[in-house]
């Protein structure tokens, strides 16, 4: 017993002068470690008779458990006290008033991407994505638009080299969904373009919504009646509109659709027509037995037109004053 009260007497002591952890676990390995003070008295207690064996292993682990019972007493204390010491350095003021926490808003070229789409989601018409870095052949030839054709030097086209380059139009994506998809087709695709230009109407990346729909009974009317029924709902219902005939290599009959400002001018808003007979040729689609329509719509003269906004290089300068506009 008075083996036991001793070392009781001096763990307590050296516990109690701990102040780290680390500390705390030396003197633990020291008694209580494998090869620590007690388990090494606990190996010795083999060679002694039964009733002296019984005391010592009793005194033992009374000292075992009381050391055990400090030890965590301390840890205890110790996380305590670094716990206040972090808790007094980070003085928190609750008098202090909150931040205000200020809600974004899309940008007004994604919501009129978004407000397309679900128009055309609505008609049946699946959403496709593809490059922006394009070939010659699915940007121009494909669609009709040979080498010497006067409208592909019109497109200001950014070269990479002889074949690349930054697609001009959505519609090269036409010719990757005729190639990729199984007949009857009814898509759209919205994304960037980008034209060697620069000036309020123009910049050199700008948004086009594509639209492709080819089936064996598709015609002029229906075509008509999509982008009509298109431009009241985004505008509104007595918004005036205007198909004008008009060219592209693409389609024939080709036509531009124009809507009138409240200024009085008629302002183009996209182009459309029936596929023509040589890019279905082109894509091995019979034209004898399918027909289709399409329609490229400029993303950005859309928002122009429905925000009253001037200059199109405003969309790109992330001026947050006119980004907040349109919350
Ligand atoms: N790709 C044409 C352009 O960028 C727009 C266009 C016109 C797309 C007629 C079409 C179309 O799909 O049928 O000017």
């Amino acid at each position: 017993m008075k083996f036991s009260s001793k070392l009781i007497e001096s763990t307590n002591i050296e516990i109690s002068n701990c102040t780290t952890i680390h500390e705390l676990e030396k003197i633990r390995i020291k008694y209580l470690g494998k090869k620590g003070y007690i388990t090494l008295e606990m190996k010795k207690l083999s060679v002694l008779k039964h009733q002296e064996k019984k005391e010592i292993a009793c005194y033992l682990n009374h000292i075992k458990n009381h050391i055990q019972n400090i030890l965590n007493i301390r840890k205890k204390k110790i996380y305590q006290d670094l716990l206040n010491v972090s808790v007094n350095k980070q003085k928190i003021d609750v008098t202090l008033l909150g931040r205000k926490i200020l809600n974004g808003n899309l940008h007004p070229i994604t919501m009129t991407i978004h407000f397309l789409k679900n128009f055309f989601f609505k008609l049946g018409l699946e959403f496709v994505s593809g490059p922006e870095i394009e070939d010659a052949y699915h940007n121009f030839d494909a669609l009709n638009i040979d080498e010497n054709h006067p409208s592909r030097s019109m497109h200001d086209t950014f070269w990479f080299d002889k074949s690349r380059l930054l697609r001009t139009q959505t519609s090269s994506m036409q010719v990757r969904i005729m190639k990729k998809k199984k007949l009857p087709i009814r898509c759209i695709v919205a994304g960037k373009v980008y034209r060697n230009d620069y000036d309020s109407t123009h910049t050199p990346m700008f948004h086009q919504m594509e639209g492709l729909i080819i089936d064996r009974n598709i015609n002029l009317i229906q075509l008509k009646w999509i982008i009509q029924s298109l431009l009241r709902e985004f505008f509104n219902n007595s918004v005036e509109i205007r198909f004008r005939n008009s060219y592209f290599p693409f389609t024939v009959p080709s036509m531009e659709v124009d809507i009138r400002s409240i200024q009085g001018e008629w302002l183009e808003v996209l182009g459309c027509g029936m596929v023509h007979p040589k890019v279905f040729k082109n894509l091995n689609i019979n034209h004898l037995e399918y027909l289709g329509c399409a329609f490229g719509i400029g993303i950005e003269r859309m928002a122009m037109l429905k925000y009253g906004i001037s200059d199109i290089r405003s969309f790109f300068e992330n001026d947050i004053r006119f980004l907040e506009q349109f919350k």
